[in-house]
């Protein structure tokens, strides 16, 4: 689906350009209601006078992320001005771009406007117009694919088009880099959002490999050369499938040759019953975004691919459907990993790290990366430890640990460190096998990313539980949509931060 929103960018001169009063305009003030000049300018004398009635007559006090609209503006050349909140002097120091971007785009859906980046005291960067850009593309997101009818109102965001006027001319590149960053999180966002039946395994596997257009090396394993890898956990989930698993690496190869790669894994379960383990009715339908961890590789390696970036990354994803059936696995099974280590299966609704677990070793032995980020939607616990706004990250690697904490404040894809301890890896030891799929009722975060430290063999790793953040996310100024795509642009950042060439 796409954002339905076009972004230009011009000189703040151009702000009075409006031909003839077509068209919003924005203008931004903090709360001491103070015009910067560009907007001043623009809005003249009355117009200026205009913004201080309405604004003391709707009781507008300029607070952060808070808008006024006035339609039919008299003596400004607009059909309708919008003046933006920005809040208290401390507020405006801490502006989250992208967040004001989404908020605004919101403010002036379906419309055009001219957007005057300019307030006192600041001096809007080409940087920031971008990340303010790169927030409205993604607020304007819907995923509307399956409505044939659409409601009359439905339509509203398409068709936005919006002019950023800034001071900083680097801005149009910003723009570009913005438009292919969100691009990236959408593409996430509708594998999130595709059901099941639609994104079966080969589907999503399809996808993944268009990336191949962009100059990434897709290898895509079917079933029977996972068998002659051995991988008999992956397997062993998707047994009760009748849709085929699929294994996708992805290579994208922008930084020396022979470089070490940073290792990008995601978990892929298409739709996740909990097989014989089956889960309770309600809600069920939620696990059609068990994939979200994969959704976020697929569309990381995309945004690092597009901007070419001076990196070498492996993204792999293991993609499966985990489904009750006569030839399902079932809890009692044993089976044997990729590594070799058996696993006692007791229950069959803790999938995602059997399927980790292979792709993990396939990973670790194929392409020896310096470094592993796992993401997944593993567990409920991590969603009752954090809520929906973090996710949990386990890391053995404390250098890896905080450059992405570093690159989570960066994007607002936040992350909160979870403790790794000797009695999370006992909790999961077997009677039977080299150990157990779960690890109890107690620490159920924990104990998940502890069965898959077992399979990192010492790589700097840090695994991502973004169950609670992938999908059905709350409300937020940069997403209205279920799937989040959570995840692309913290990965993107932390490459952008600590692996590329400068
Ligand atoms: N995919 C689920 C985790 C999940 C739950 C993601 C809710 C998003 C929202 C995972 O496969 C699962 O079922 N985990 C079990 C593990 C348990 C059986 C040890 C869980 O969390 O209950
Ligand atoms: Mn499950
Ligand atoms: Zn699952």
């Amino acid at each position: 689906m796409a954002d339905g929103i076009e972004i230009g960018f011009g000189p703040l001169e151009q702000s009075g350009q409006g031909s003839g009063g077509s068209g919003d305009l924005v203008v931004f003030v903090g709360d001491d209601l103070v015009l910067g000049a560009a907007a001043r300018d623009v809005l003249g004398a009355p117009g200026a006078d205009l913004v201080a009635r309405a604004a003391s007559s709707e009781k507008f006090k300029g607070r952060s992320l808070t808008a006024l609209s006035l339609p039919a503006p008299s003596g400004v050349k607009a059909d309708r001005l919008v003046v933006v909140g920005l809040g208290s002097e401390k507020d405006r120091a801490k502006t989250d771009w992208p967040v004001l971007g989404g908020f605004t785009a919101s403010k002036v859906a379906g419309r055009t406007a001219r957007v005057v980046l300019d307030w006192p005291g600041a001096t809007v960067t080409a940087a920031q117009a971008g990340e303010f850009a790169l927030g409205a593309r993604l607020r304007n997101y819907t995923f509307d694919r399956y409505k044939t009818k659409k409601k009359p109102d439905a339509d509203e965001k398409s068709g936005t088009a919006l002019t950023l006027l800034l001071a900083d001319q680097g801005a149009a590149r910003a723009g570009e880099n913005a438009r292919t960053l969100s691009e990236s999180v959408i593409l996430a966002r509708d594998l999130v959002n595709e059901p099941p039946n639609v994104l079966f395994p080969e589907e999503f596997a399809r996808r993944a490999s268009d990336l191949s257009k962009l100059g990434v090396e897709i290898e895509v394993l079917e079933p029977a050369r996972m068998h002659e890898l051995g991988m008999g956990a992956l397997l062993a989930v998707a047994q009760g499938s009748v849709r085929e698993p699929r294994v996708v690496i992805m290579r994208w190869n922008g930084g020396p040759a022979g470089e070490a790669p940073v290792a990008l894994i995601g978990k892929g379960v298409i739709f996740d019953s909990g097989g014989i383990s089956i889960k309770p009715g309600g809600g069920m339908e939620d696990m059609k975004g068990d994939m979200g961890g994969a959704a976020a590789v697929v569309g990381a390696v995309r945004a690092l691919a597009a901007r070419k970036a001076r990196c070498n990354v492996v993204g792999a994803i293991g993609i499966v459907e985990n489904m009750p059936d006569g030839g399902a696995y079932r809890p009692s099974d044993i089976v044997t990993s990729m590594s070799g280590q058996t696993i006692e299966v007791i229950n069959t609704d803790a999938e995602g790290r059997l399927v980790l677990a292979d792709v993990i070793t396939h990973i670790v032995r194929s392409a020896k990366p310096k470094a592993i980020v796992d993401l997944a939607t593993l567990t409920g616990a991590i969603i009752v430890a954090l809520g929906q706004d973090i996710a949990g990250m386990f890391s053995n690697d404390d250098t890896l640990a905080g450059n992405i904490n570093a690159a989570g404040e960066a994007t607002g894809e936040k992350v909160w460190r979870m403790p790794l301890i000797p009695a999370y890896d006992k909790a999961i030891d077997s009677k039977f096998a080299d150990m157990k799929n779960t690890g109890g009722r107690h620490g159920g975060a924990a104990t998940a990313a502890s069965f898959i430290k077992r399979y990192v063999e010492d790589v700097p790793w840090a695994h991502l539980d973004i169950a609670g953040v992938a999908m059905s996310s709350n409300a937020s100024e940069i997403n209205r949509s279920w799937g989040a795509g959570w995840g692309v642009r913290l990965l993107d950042r932390l490459i952008q931060d600590h692996y590329e060439a400068r």
